[in-house]
């Protein structure tokens, strides 16, 4: 068990750090307003990051593989509660029951997987490496492929197919609700949330 212990005043550090990671994908989004966030919980000091998302977007994707990518390459996820959101442009189809992602059923495949590591697996290095994967072949334009991703890391492929089949429309509506509260509401993908505050905001 390791024990992580910040002071407020790195704990603003480790902030100011993440957003400046993030900086660069609103800025090629065109977005040009960062909201101030130098907040940190004197009884929590892990930083709370939301990422609100879905497994097809391209923006999402390249966001997984480096902005996120960077947060575990320096450590900071040791500091950092991570909330990964997938389902964020999705919606449940009340007459069936049945969920609707924005670039269709294939996106739907992959956000279900993606759920099932994150509620199957407590390890986030473990569930992030395998998201990590599935995005990296999004990008790819191969996200067929996503079986490969299990054999490459040499994760079990039956609990997590299991899940999607039993579970994994429940697991969506859960996230589809979660992306519902977000106060604002998001107006883009990704959507990145610290400490409750959305790290930036498009002008209209
Ligand atoms: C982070 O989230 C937890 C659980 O939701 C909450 O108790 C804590 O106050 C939050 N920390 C900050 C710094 O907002
Ligand atoms: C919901 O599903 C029903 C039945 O398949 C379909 O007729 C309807 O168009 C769907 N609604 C939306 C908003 O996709
Ligand atoms: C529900 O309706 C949608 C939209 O019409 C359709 O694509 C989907 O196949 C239906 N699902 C089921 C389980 O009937
Ligand atoms: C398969 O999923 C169901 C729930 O949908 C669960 O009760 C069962 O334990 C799972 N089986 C395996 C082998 O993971
Ligand atoms: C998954 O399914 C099992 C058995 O059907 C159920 O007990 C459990 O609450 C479900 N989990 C979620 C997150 O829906």
């Amino acid at each position: 068990m390791v024990s992580v212990s910040v002071s407020p005043k790195p704990a603003i550090t480790i902030v100011m750090a993440l957003v400046l990671f993030f900086i660069f994908i609103y800025e090629s989004k065109g977005s040009d307003e960062i909201s101030p966030l130098f907040v940190a919980d004197k009884n929590n000091n892990k930083v709370n990051l939301s990422v609100y998302y879905e497994s097809l977007c391209q923006p999402c994707a390249t966001f997984i593989i480096k902005n996120l990518y960077e947060i575990f390459n320096t450590n900071l996820i040791s500091i950092v509660n991570l909330q990964l959101v997938p389902y964020a442009n999705s919606h449940v189809n009340l007459t069936n029951n049945s969920i609707s992602c924005q670039n269709g059923q294939d996106e739907c495949i992959l956000n279900s997987l993606e759920s099932c590591a994150m509620n199957l697996w407590s390890d986030v290095g473990k569930y992030y490496g395998l998201i990590y994967c599935f995005e990296f072949l999004a990008i790819e334009g191969r996200s067929n492929k996503w079986q490969d991703c299990f054999d490459q890391l040499g994760l079990p492929l039956a609990s997590i197919l299991n899940c999607s089949r039993g579970n994994g429309t429940e697991l969506a509506k859960k996230y589809i609700e979660e992306t519902t509260k977000l106060h604002p509401p998001h107006s883009f993908l990704p959507w990145v949330v610290i400490n409750n505050q959305p790290i930036a905001q498009k002008k209209y």
